[in-house]
């Protein structure tokens, strides 16, 4: 396991939650419910851990993604706001499904530019060992992630 696996790890289980959305039906209230509490509870681990260690290491040690890195704060920004307003959000809103649909396309277009714009370099900078060393921290600061997501660093400033 290194850190770029356990990350692309995260992003598989959260597409499969949005495909089995995607297939719910219209009416599959409770489904829908149960299947937003579990992006809401997979995003904000990942993004904390992603926030607490990931992002600042390799801005350290990989500084020529830096830019990458402080675009997907602002990304991250974004969809933990948008994560607060699921959690109290009745499924039967008339906004339920359109807010979901925008988070799943954020989230999205988030994942390809982490895996392909940016990742990569990380790993050709990095390295497997310190990867590796990296993946251990962040599978111990999952166990203590936050459920709330406005608990993720940038869901401030
Ligand atoms: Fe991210
Ligand atoms: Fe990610």
């Amino acid at each position: 396991m290194d850190a770029i696996v356990l990350l692309k790890d995260d992003h598989k289980t959260v597409e499969k939650l949005f495909k089995q959305f995607e297939k719910a039906g219209e009416d599959a209230y409770d489904e829908k419910r149960k299947l937003v509490d579990q992006m809401i509870e997979e995003l904000t681990a990942h993004a904390y851990i992603e926030e607490q260690i990931f992002y600042p290491t390799v801005r350290a040690e990989a500084p020529e993604v830096c830019e990458h890195v402080l675009e997907s704060i602002e990304e991250h920004h974004v969809v933990v706001w948008m994560l607060s307003e699921l959690k109290d959000m009745d499924p039967r809103d008339e906004r339920f499904d359109a807010k979901v649909t925008v988070l799943m396309e954020n989230v999205r277009h988030h994942v390809e530019e982490e895996e392909d714009e940016w990742f990569p370099e990380v790993r050709k900078a990095m390295g497997r060992n310190r990867l590796q060393e990296l993946s251990e921290q962040m599978a111990e600061a999952k166990g203590k992630a936050p459920s709330q997501p406005l608990a993720v660093p940038s869901a401030r400033k």
